[in-house]
């Protein structure tokens, strides 16, 4: 019998903590980590920086591709021990995959080589027709088979996914940080993840992050947001997006979020840092270009071929994004305007071509063809030319330098743009220039917000706003031109490519040393073999248990399933059979508590045979008993109530009415407001008016304390304090506690602790030991006993790794298993496993040192 009940303890114990431990393993490992890091980095994007071609006679050559990213980390190289793993940019049979690899490595690059079929569905599907308009704001089109073709697409963006985490383990090294980049490689932090628990990931996103009303509609928004939520640091380059990436986690998921983080690890994730850093570009190399004699002479001869006229300059990748057929309508509109201005302004547009294979880009093609054409005819002249000389090419960089420098005007119309390099890089092929050019930035670029006081700032979907501004732009006089470069050449030359990698990489090894530090104060984990051998020696046993969070979940917002409180709460599986049995041993009072009410409270226990202390410990009912509820209150000590009941009750209306997904919860003695499905930001703001509404109206020298929860608004009288409720149960039914002689409190809110503790503690002081208090204090086996913290211990376990941090858990001689997780995940029975000789041989080996 002593067996099984030991192995049902355990078991029924587990279900707590099975979660804490798994992350107590993870971060030991994360702590024994070595201190001093080489700074390699393996950089993982979709794409490598060169681009592969075989020419007509066979011959290799290894072009540099276009776009934001490659340029920047191209800038940052030579800086760091670096890399780079990504797509060579098209399908190779095997000879060709080896010269590929070959030539690849010697540019410190390492091909990560995808079939056509899965470059197809993945890069041209789910990246490009999926995520990418979406991240711009665009909904998907609802054609008939649009989603079933979609979830093919999101599997092989799974399976992508999963062949770039293999190439990373192929050279990952301990120690190595692993950055990630970009919407196509989303489900990369939890693949690497669960192969490296203590990987150091960090990933940036360089893309706008789409506001969560966008995000949300994405049918894999949960496994996308939670896969990010296993790196150590999430990078965007503007607030706004770290903004819009909280707030999706805030209505997505049920974790703690502030400011600047998000605690993960109830999901197997990270404390999870969330980070602005800008990315940049290089400066001096484009500075250094412009004064290589070729440059040179190619700027002359831009000016003479332009003379008399002012150059307008747009360089982007074909992309719908760039807002491309707006700058060109915008255009017509101040040529229309400005008759004038004909024979005297060119615009010159470089159309980098881009995901030729996306049907929509194809589109876009023949969309701006057409308004180029249209253009050029209507205000061409034989003595003056085209107005607009468009290439569907890309460029050098010494030619794309060249024409920086000789243009008077960028115009850059993106409809979204993460950031937009290019207006970076016309500034500085600017520098030095007698008259410097003007820049004109659409609104909606990230760079706006670092750029836009030296630019003139537009509304692309404007066109006469963004005509007028081409007008003001040639027009502009020189001193204000040179105000508007000196304020963005210097942004520009002081937040480089380089300080951008630099910023990131040391939040990154910020992010994974404070989650160290967390970690040192991560709850000790029970020491069953103390906890069992106290547990048989005792005669007199309480075990106090809250319900929600303990035994069970206390709310379910992942993935919105449940709106409202959820009516049915249920004890995992198994659960409720082990208590039972534990309830069964003789001498053995459970009490089980909670703020829900009696029905709920009874209907979840069913016929357990425990005591019942819900809404807030203010009734309880005996373990057997099926009707009768004693009430713990003395009407005395709560009269006069129903005249601030009235008053709470109606403010609480007022504010359920106005605030959807909140709702009151009335028991015989408490209001509760809670807003739980609210959305978060503007149920925080009504809580806190519904407080100002409540101490300035009926809580004027009331008899009513307010606890302000997680979520939740509580007003009970003074006399209904969990703690002396408790106590009143304890003294009425368990003598005091004057024959226990082994007690265990679990709770989760730590206000709610200290009551339940408080109360034990002020019973039977001679339970705690002086010499190993901590914060809470703890129960012990028996008095003079000096092996078990348990109440410490178990407290710990059921509480987040979050309020662990602040230190609260105090010192303890607990310690965390080093050896493997068992495979299981929160929430999940898991399977049998041996923390009992892994904690044990822990505390030898402890022992062991301490006598040597
Ligand atoms: N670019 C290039 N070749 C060209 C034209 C442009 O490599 O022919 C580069 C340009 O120098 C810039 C990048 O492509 O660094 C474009 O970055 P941006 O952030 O403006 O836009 P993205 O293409 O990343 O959306
Ligand atoms: C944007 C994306 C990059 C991408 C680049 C070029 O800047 O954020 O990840 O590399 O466009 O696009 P492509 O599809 O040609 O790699």
């Amino acid at each position: 019998m002593q067996n099984y009940l030991e192995e049902t303890l355990l078991i029924c114990f587990s279900f707590l903590i099975v979660h804490s431990v798994f992350l107590g393993w993870h971060k030991a490992q994360l702590q024994t980590k070595h201190s001093h890091r080489r700074q390699k980095v393996l950089v993982v994007a979709n794409r490598l920086p060169t681009k592969p071609k075989r020419d007509a006679d066979g011959n290799w050559t290894f072009e540099r591709c276009s776009g934001g990213l490659v340029s920047c980390l191209a800038g940052i190289r030579a800086k760091f021990d670096m890399v780079w793993l990504g797509w060579p940019g098209a399908d190779f049979n095997d000879v060709e995959k080896d010269i590929v690899a070959n030539e690849a490595m010697k540019q410190g690059c390492y091909p990560v080589f995808l079939r056509q079929n899965l470059i197809d569905e993945y890069y041209n599907g789910f990246a490009n027709n999926v995520l990418w308009p979406l991240f711009h704001y665009i909904m998907p089109p609802f054609d008939k088979g649009v989603n079933e073709c979609s979830t093919g697409q999101w599997e092989a963006y799974r399976k992508a996914n999963e062949i770039f985490t293999e190439a990373i383990l192929s050279v990952y090294e301990d120690d190595d940080y692993v950055w990630i980049h970009d919407y196509h490689l989303m489900l990369v932090p939890k693949f690497l993840r669960e192969a490296k628990p203590d990987c150091n990931i960090g990933w940036f996103l360089h893309t706008p992050f789409p506001s969560a009303e966008i995000y949300r509609t994405l049918p894999w928004r949960q496994e996308i947001i939670e896969s990010l939520l296993h790196a150590n640091l999430l990078g965007f380059h503007v607030y706004d997006y770290l903004r819009h990436f909280l707030s999706s986690c805030v209505q997505l998921t049920s974790l703690e979020i502030s400011a600047h983080s998000v605690d993960a690890t109830s999901i197997g994730g990270c404390i999870v840092t969330c980070a602005t850093v800008p990315i940049g570009i290089s400066p001096d190399e484009f500075l250094t270009g412009l004064q290589k004699p070729e440059v040179k002479q190619q700027i002359e001869q831009l000016h003479e071929q332009y003379a008399g006229r002012k150059v307008i300059l747009g360089i982007d990748r074909l992309d719908y994004m760039k807002g491309i057929p707006h700058k060109l309508m915008s255009f017509g509109r101040f040529l229309e305007n400005h008759p004038d201005w004909a024979d005297k302004c060119v615009l010159v547009q470089l159309a980098v071509p881009s995901r030729r294979d996306v049907p929509e880009y194809q589109r876009l093609q023949r969309q701006v063809h057409e308004l180029v054409g249209q253009i050029s005819g209507k205000h061409s002249s034989i003595a003056t030319g085209v107005p607009v000389i468009y290439m569907d090419s890309s460029m050098s960089p010494d030619d794309l330098s060249a024409l920086y420098n000789v243009a008077d005007v960028a115009l850059i119309t993106s409809l979204r743009d993460g950031m937009n390099l290019v207006s970076y890089e016309y500034i500085a092929c600017q520098h030095g220039k007698t008259v410097p050019g003007v820049l004109i930035l659409s609104e909606f670029a990230g760079a706006a917000q670092s750029l836009g006081a030296g630019s003139i700032r537009v509304n692309p979907w404007h066109l006469q706003d963004t005509a007028h501004a081409i007008y003001e732009a040639l027009m502009m006089g020189s001193e204000e031109r040179e105000a508007l470069h000196d304020y963005a050449f210097k942004y520009v030359s002081e937040h480089t490519a380089q300080k951008w990698a630099e910023t990131f990489l040391q939040c990154l090894q910020e992010a994974c040393s404070d989650l160290m530090e967390v970690t040192s104060q991560v709850p000790p984990l029970l020491p069953y073999e103390e906890f069992l051998s106290d547990w048989s020696e005792s005669v007199q046993r309480l075990i106090i248990i809250d319900l929600l969070e303990c035994l069970a979940p206390a709310r379910e917002r992942m993935n919105l399933h449940s709106r409202g409180r959820p009516k049915f709460i249920r004890l995992p599986p198994g659960l409720w059979q082990c208590l039972k049995t534990i309830a069964s041993s003789p001498g053995t009072s459970v009490i089980i508590t909670s703020d829900r009410d009696r029905q709920t409270l009874a209907a979840v226990t069913e016929d357990l045979p425990v005591y019942l202390a819900p809404e807030g410990c203010c009734i309880m009912r005996r373990p057997g008993e099926t009707e009768e509820w004693i009430h713990l209150v003395e009407d005395s000590d709560v009269e006069g109530r129903e005249e601030w009941m009235d008053g709470v009750n109606a403010v609480f209306n007022y504010f359920a009415e106005r605030t959807p997904g909140s709702y009151i919860e009335k028991q015989e003695y408490m209001y509760r407001w809670s807003w739980d499905n609210a959305q978060f930001d503007f149920g925080s703001a009504q809580a806190r008016e519904v407080l100002i509404h409540l101490w300035a109206g009926p809580l004027v020298n009331s008899e009513a304390e307010v606890v302000v929860g997680d979520r939740a608004i509580t007003v009970r009288p003074h006399a209904c304090s969990r703690g002396a409720c408790l106590e009143k149960l304890l003294s009425n039914e368990l003598n005091g506690l004057q024959q226990v002689d082994f007690a265990l409190c679990f709770a989760v809110v730590s206000h709610r602790d200290e009551d339940v503790f408080e109360t034990v503690e002020v019973l039977r002081p001679a339970f705690f030991e002086e010499s190993m208090a901590s914060d809470f204090g703890y129960a012990s086996a028996g008095d003079g006993d000096a092996t078990a913290s348990l109440a410490t211990g178990l407290m710990s376990l059921c509480s987040s790794p979050r309020s662990s941090a602040d230190g609260r858990a105090g010192s303890s001689v607990l310690q965390t298993p080093t050896g493997p997780a068992p495979e299981v995940q929160p929430g999940e029975e898991p399977p049998p496993y041996d923390w009992v000789p892994t904690a044990q041989r822990e505390r030898e080996e402890q022992q062991r040192q301490e006598k040597a």
